[in-house]
């Protein structure tokens, strides 16, 4: 799996962030980025799936996406 933002959807609302540090950061306007780490990467580990997947059921915007690779 793999996890992108969808920016034009995002409104900075955090729980993303807050939720997974590993995976989202709030850039300088209050908008989720993946951390450099996460956009390197193509594909997610196990570990951190259920933590992405938390944070796409948790966005009021629906703005975290969860695809296959
Ligand atoms: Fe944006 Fe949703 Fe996170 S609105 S900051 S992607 S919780």
């Amino acid at each position: 799996m793999k996890v992108t933002v969808d920016t034009s959807r995002c409104q900075g609302h955090g729980l993303c962030a807050a939720l997974s540090p590993a995976l989202f950061e709030l850039d300088e306007t209050g908008r989720s980025r993946l951390t450099g780490e996460t956009a390197g990467r193509a594909a997610l580990p196990d570990d951190l799936l259920e933590e992405a997947a938390d944070a796409a059921a948790s966005c009021p915007e629906e703005a975290i996406i969860l695809a296959a690779d």
